[in-house]
């Protein structure tokens, strides 16, 4: 019952990150977000983690013919596949590097985007740090990035929900907090944040949150991981299957200035 609405199998990476693009709720929070970064013609973009580069396309007609899109990732599938998608316009330039040594210099853009990202880098103050220093005074940066310490589920066992959010929290993503912190360490990094705009989507059924959470492969690491039983993880999943699902995630917007 459980594998016939859950994705067992681990979609491809770039795969995943065009798919979550692709949904309702990226279009959504991506526009915010490209509105927020306000681009303008002429201008040099940073996407940094720019993953498949969903985002290289709008970001190239924003700044138009005149303007610079550079994107950076430290995977080389990724900017492989970036590399192919965004073979059209010349503006688009897409590296390989790693964003606690932008391959940039002082003052290189005017604007620069993370977006889901810094939940994943080794040291977020550090990529902060490079970020101030490559962007010009008065550049801006917008950051996309959720807190995963807000998830949650509904489930009548709150014993459960509390084990998988804590799994979710503690051990699959590095920087699970970076959301609510955001704010603090851009100011500690030099920026001035006049803007924080927290986002969260409800997730009503349980195939669509499933898309982006994956749900049944985190809770068999989770069991793996000893936060479950293997019977406690198919009661757990076995309820998420019938009846009304909820789960909710906040994930925040911040604009910082130089
Ligand atoms: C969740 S994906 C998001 C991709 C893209 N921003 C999007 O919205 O589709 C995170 C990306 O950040 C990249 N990344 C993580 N740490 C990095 C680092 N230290 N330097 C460069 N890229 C990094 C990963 O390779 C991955 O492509």
């Amino acid at each position: 019952m459980t594998s016939s609405v859950f994705e067992t199998a681990p979609p491809d990476p770039a795969g995943y990150l065009n798919r979550v693009a692709g949904s309702e709720l990226g279009r959504s929070y991506k526009r915010r977000m490209l509105d927020e970064l306000a681009p303008r013609p002429g201008q040099t973009v940073l996407d940094l983690g720019c993953g498949s580069g969903a985002d290289l396309e709008a970001l190239a007609a924003a700044v138009t013919a005149s303007g610079t899109v550079i994107g950076i990732d430290h995977d080389q599938h990724m900017v492989d596949t970036a590399r192919a998608r965004a073979a059209g316009p010349a503006t688009v330039d897409v590296r390989l590097g790693d964003l606690h040594d932008l391959p940039l210099p002082d003052d290189a853009a005017d604007r620069a985007r993370t977006d889901r990202v810094l939940q994943h880098v080794a040291d977020p103050r550090t990529v902060l740090g490079e970020i101030r220093r490559v962007l010009r005074p008065g550049g801006r940066l917008v950051m996309g990035e959720p807190d995963w310490e807000t998830l949650a589920v509904d489930h009548p066992d709150g014993d459960l929900t509390r084990a998988y959010t804590r799994h979710v929290a503690e051990r699959v993503i590095r920087n699970a907090g970076i959301g609510r912190q955001l704010p603090r360490l851009a100011a500690e990094s030099g920026f001035h944040v006049p803007e924080v705009v927290p986002v969260t989507p409800v997730f009503r059924d349980v195939r669509a949150a499933d898309q982006i959470l994956g749900l049944e492969r985190c809770t068999r690491r989770a069991v793996a991981a000893g936060y479950f039983t293997a019977e406690a993880a198919r009661t757990w999943l076995t309820h998420l299957t019938q009846g009304p699902f909820l789960a909710t995630v906040t994930f925040y917007v911040v604009v910082a200035e130089a």
